[in-house]
């Protein structure tokens, strides 16, 4: 019925109408969150706006693919609360990794939510897709969305939850406006497309800048980082006010993603001014 139901909602003619309409399938909408939310508490975090419990988004990228269930497993079982899964497309990013079938072969195997991180020139054209193979969160770069307004309508309409990516180079001020829309806001700290890099002591200001502006405009969006973020780095990204934390490297080797995961989950927690 779900599948059904999304095939429909796909026509042109219909999205055409809810984006003109604003009708967003709210009901669709809090149907899917109703099933993340009873998947993992995550969820519920974003629906009460807590913005201080500490998320570990292992990012499966730097997993051994050829053991990936075990690998997933071993980083739920240190802690990881949600899977991160980084779609590139070979152009706007170097490299070329996954599509909505990934999403699909991973959504029977764990429990955690699913955040698709679309490294895409056109992450339009693939929202339904991902959607209908299980992904909960969908976040989209600034830099390749000429509507991202209507984009973030999309990814509701489909029943997930919207986040917006910026680059290195690109200022947290571009998103002001849409800020009231989102769950969460990615702050890319290596330039996107490979995992492995060194983390850009850039992103700081801008986490701790999105913090304020969340002060501020009293919303509560949650902030994720990516990149580099590792046990050497995290106390900084929590403590300039990050709460979803992507780690590949850092997480995934063979034999240690439990422990690695774990480990870096204490780190995180104690540079975080709220204890929990
Ligand atoms: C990079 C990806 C990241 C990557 C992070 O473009 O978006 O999610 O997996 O990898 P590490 O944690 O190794 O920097
Ligand atoms: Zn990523």
């Amino acid at each position: 019925m779900a599948c059904l139901l999304l095939k429909e909602q796909r026509t042109a003619g219909e999205l055409y109408a809810a984006c003109r309409t604003g009708d967003l399938s709210r009901l669709r909408h809090q149907e899917r969150v109703d099933a993340a939310t009873s998947r993992h508490s995550t969820l519920i975090n974003f629906q009460q706006g807590n913005n201080s419990v500490i998320e570990l988004a292992a990012s499966i990228l730097a997993s051994d693919f050829a053991h990936l269930a075990d690998e997933v497993a071993a980083a739920e079982r240190g802690g990881a609360t949600i899977l991160h899964v980084d779609i590139m497309d070979g152009h706007f990013v170097p490299n070329i990794t996954f599509g909505p079938p990934m999403v699909q072969a991973l959504r029977p195997i764990t429990t955690l939510p699913l955040d698709c991180h679309m490294m895409v020139e056109n992450p339009d054209a693939f929202i339904a897709d991902f959607a209908e193979a299980g992904a909960d969160l969908m976040s989209v770069h600034q830099e390749v969305c000429r509507h991202l307004h209507r984009t973030l309508q999309q990814i509701v309409h489909h029943g997930m939850l919207p986040g917006v990516v910026i680059n290195p180079a690109t200022p947290v001020d571009t998103l002001i406006e849409v800020l009231p829309m989102l769950h969460y806001v990615l702050v890319m700290s290596v330039n996107p497309g490979f995992g492995g890099q060194k983390f850009l002591p850039l992103a700081l200001d801008k986490i701790a800048h999105l913090t304020e502006l969340r002060e501020e405009m009293g919303l509560n969006f949650r902030i994720e980082v990516d990149g580099g973020v590792a046990h050497d780095t995290v106390a900084q990204v929590v403590e300039a006010g990050a709460d979803m934390l992507v780690a590949g490297s850092a997480i995934f080797s063979p034999g240690k993603t439990e422990q690695n995961a774990r480990e870096f989950l204490d780190l995180a927690r104690a540079a975080s001014p709220v204890q929990i």
